[in-house]
């Protein structure tokens, strides 16, 4: 077993001399070392408990019992790659068929998010026989080199846009070009995708795919306008290419109406592929891709093997199959409707006491609260959601920033967060922003302590969210 009871900062010492420094820490000032987890709470070396209000892999709660029991029994009697039969990978994937449309029908088992949007990414050219891609502003997709290319979140810092991607606005009604007050966004947004197409159309690029998440959280927790999805697929594949809904961040009954983001557009709407990822596993290694008969037979038509050592192993399908379970046992899709809306409508009261809450906005357990420095522009406070959340880690709660300007506070917790959490960390905010507005006030500045000798690194702006 590793060592759990060295000091801090000699653990700290080994990681900045063992790993990149390109890997961050939450808290670059003070990190924060977690040697257990537990349903929403996490608990550092010294004991002290943490309340997890960001952890959207430990999607049924850390170290669920069901999950980790699930593990260990498959683990004790077969482990080995899918080319043998065995009846979870089967069970699995009918388990997950029930929750989609019925389209949607062949699954690709993988090790992580970024692997199913890569292979999301071939089989679309392969069914296509184009090449591009369009993407939504300030979105990631994953790690890879082919998914850097298509995240402009990170693509923006690094080398810049390929050719072969073409980047559409957020369909940010707070933010964006199309705003609360336009009597159709959701026409205007898709539209700019029909023209980014068509400009793309007109130097003779052909388009293979349009990425989106479902609900964006990297680029800030946005709820895209009614009806905006649907226009875009059309408009997709009247360009020949396919819609692929990116569930990474937003699946599995976190948003409380449906099982999956897309849902929200309707029961006609339906993607060509869906891919999944973080909380399909609770925290073990799994992903999916699934897709429609069509898109894979163009796939299975190259006669290529589709081979991955670890992807559907049987120790995985057990693991998602007990996430899958403990999810309905546990009503806990439900459980996201009723604490999200009691956490939405204290959000709320809470933005009409204090004029840094420029918006406040979510579904079920997944939630963003805008903070902004003037009403008039919306200027994103970054500096000021920073402090915030560094105030929260000292109360012993964890919460993330998110969006380009970094000014989006992101709820996203495991699905068992309560009530009571929800209270206790809607009256810390309310205390920490009423000091914070008395600091103003008197014309104290806001810092964050960071110990003698140590980098502020904290201004670096592609911290990629979790
Ligand atoms: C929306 C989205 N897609 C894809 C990925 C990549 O997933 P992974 O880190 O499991 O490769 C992430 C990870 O943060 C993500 O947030």
């Amino acid at each position: 077993m590793a060592a759990d009871t060295r000091a801090k900062a000699v653990t700290l010492d080994l990681r900045r001399r063992l790993l990149s420094s390109s890997c961050r820490l939450f808290f670059p000032e003070d990190p924060v070392k977690i040697i257990r987890g537990q349903g929403q709470y996490l608990y550092d070396e010294q004991g002290r408990e943490y309340l997890d209000c960001i952890n959207n892999v430990a999607h049924v709660g850390h170290c669920h019992p069901t999950v980790v029991q699930a593990a260990h029994e498959q683990n004790l009697v077969l482990n080995t790659n899918s080319r043998y039969l065995h009846d979870n990978i089967v069970d699995y994937a009918q388990r997950l068929s029930e929750t989609l449309p019925e389209q949607l029908s062949v699954f690709y088992f993988l090790n992580s998010g970024s692997e199913a949007n890569d292979l999301a990414l071939r089989l679309a050219r392969q069914y296509t026989g184009h090449q591009d891609v369009v993407v939504l502003d300030h979105a990631y997709h994953g790690h890879l080199s082919s998914l850097i290319d298509i995240s402009p979140y990170k693509f923006r810092n690094l080398g810049g846009q390929k050719e072969w991607v073409h980047v559409a606005p957020l369909p940010d009604t707070y933010r964006g070009p199309y705003r609360e007050d336009h009597p159709n966004p959701a026409e205007a947004y898709a539209n700019e995708v029909k023209h980014v197409i068509s400009s793309a159309q007109e130097k003779g690029r052909k388009i293979a795919a349009f990425f989106a998440e479902s609900l964006p959280s990297v680029s800030g927790q946005i709820i895209p306008p009614a009806g905006y999805f649907s226009q875009v697929a059309e408009h997709i594949r009247r360009a020949g290419g396919l819609f692929v809904a990116d569930e990474i961040q937003v699946g599995f009954g976190r948003i409380g109406k449906h099982f999956w983001a897309f849902q929200l557009e309707g029961e006609d709407f339906v993607p060509d592929i869906v891919t999944m990822g973080k909380s399909i596993g609770n925290g073990h290694p799994v992903a999916c891709m699934a897709t429609t008969q069509a898109v894979s037979r163009a796939f299975e038509a190259t006669g290529v093997e589709y081979f991955n050592t670890f992807g559907g192993n049987p120790v995985s399908c057990a693991v998602g199959l007990a996430v899958l379970d403990v999810l309905k046992t546990e009503q806990l899709q439900a459980h996201a409707t009723n604490v999200g809306s009691f956490l939405l409508e204290h959000l709320s009261q809470q933005k009409a006491k204090h004029p840094i809450i420029g918006d406040v906005r979510g579904t079920g357990l997944f939630i963003g609260v805008d903070l902004i420095k003037d009403e008039t522009l919306r200027t994103p406070a970054t500096e000021e959601a920073e402090y915030l959340v560094s105030r929260l880690k000292e109360n012993y709660i964890l919460l993330s920033t998110d969006g380009p300007g970094r000014n989006i506070l992101k709820f996203k917790p495991p699905m068992c967060f309560s009530v009571d959490n929800a209270q206790h960390v809607v009256a810390k905010l309310d205390d920490i922003l009423t000091d914070m507005e008395e600091k103003v006030r008197s014309c104290e500045t806001l810092r964050i302590k960071h110990p003698p000798g140590q980098q502020d690194d904290t201004h670096l702006t592609d911290k990629t969210s979790v």
